[in-house]
């Protein structure tokens, strides 16, 4: 393993095309990847699983049962970019995250402070560990809170516009408008949690709003060798 992987850190908006860019970079460059969202919806999927209900966890009782989850959140994902899972003990949850009813609760699961707190150790450490020379570490507070002091940091955003007609093309199984709603809606209450709509200071906006997916690579990519000549 390297001694210090060269971390780049990506935050963005759902519909940025964030995670898939993320991984294609990472492919690219030979890079590890981590999902950072994967692990708030295998969370969520497994408070769902308990029937703990997501909707109540302003109150302690709720969050305080969240938080008893941590202690066996037997969670692992994978940081090969082309093998791409994610378990929770023994269950395959990489399709069941993806679930309407998995996104719709994961914003409350995400705001309980202790799940941020502890799932931020388990990136960090999932980050350092790579058996890559770099890793690339997607999600909304990467730039932020689990790695300001990354060597690469970037801001991924797009037009609203933009972020609603590819998640529209991405999921076929609801209108345009369910989709567009229930991004909106998720955007609203991810916000209140971190702001990844504006970039930090020294962190590089990547606007993808009229670029193609190659051409974000690329920008990505950029970027990465501007900031380090490691890569
Ligand atoms: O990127 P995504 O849509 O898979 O993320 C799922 C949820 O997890 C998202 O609604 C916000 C939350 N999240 C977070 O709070 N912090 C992160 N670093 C990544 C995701």
């Amino acid at each position: 393993r390297h001694s210090f992987p060269i971390l780049v850190a990506i935050d963005g908006p759902a519909g940025s095309g964030k995670s898939s860019v993320s991984r294609a970079v990472a492919r690219r460059l030979g890079f590890a990847y981590l999902d950072t969202g994967a692990a708030y919806r295998a969370l969520a999927w497994l408070v769902l699983d308990r029937n703990i209900d997501e909707t109540a966890l302003s109150d302690a009782a709720q969050a305080d049962a969240v938080t008893a989850l941590l202690k066996d959140f037997d969670y692992s994902i994978g940081t090969d970019p082309d093998e791409y899972f994610v378990t929770v003990g023994q269950a395959d949850v990489t399709d069941a995250i993806r679930s309407p009813e998995v996104s719709a609760a994961v914003s409350a699961v995400a705001r309980v402070p202790a799940v941020r707190q502890a799932l931020t150790e388990l990136f960090r450490s999932l980050a350092a560990n790579v058996d890559r020379p770099g890793v690339v570490v997607e999600g909304r507070d990467i730039t932020t809170i689990v790695a300001p002091e990354a060597e690469v940091r970037i801001l991924l955003t797009a037009s609203e516009e933009a972020r609603m007609t590819r998640r529209s093309a991405e999921i076929t199984t609801q209108s345009a408008e369910t989709v567009a709603e229930q991004l909106r809606s998720r955007d609203r209450a991810d916000s209140q949690v971190v702001d990844f709509m504006s970039a930090a200071d020294g962190v590089i906006t990547v606007d993808s709003t009229h670029l193609d997916f190659e051409q974000t690579i690329e920008a990505v990519i950029d970027v990465i060798h501007t900031r380090t000549k490691r890569a």
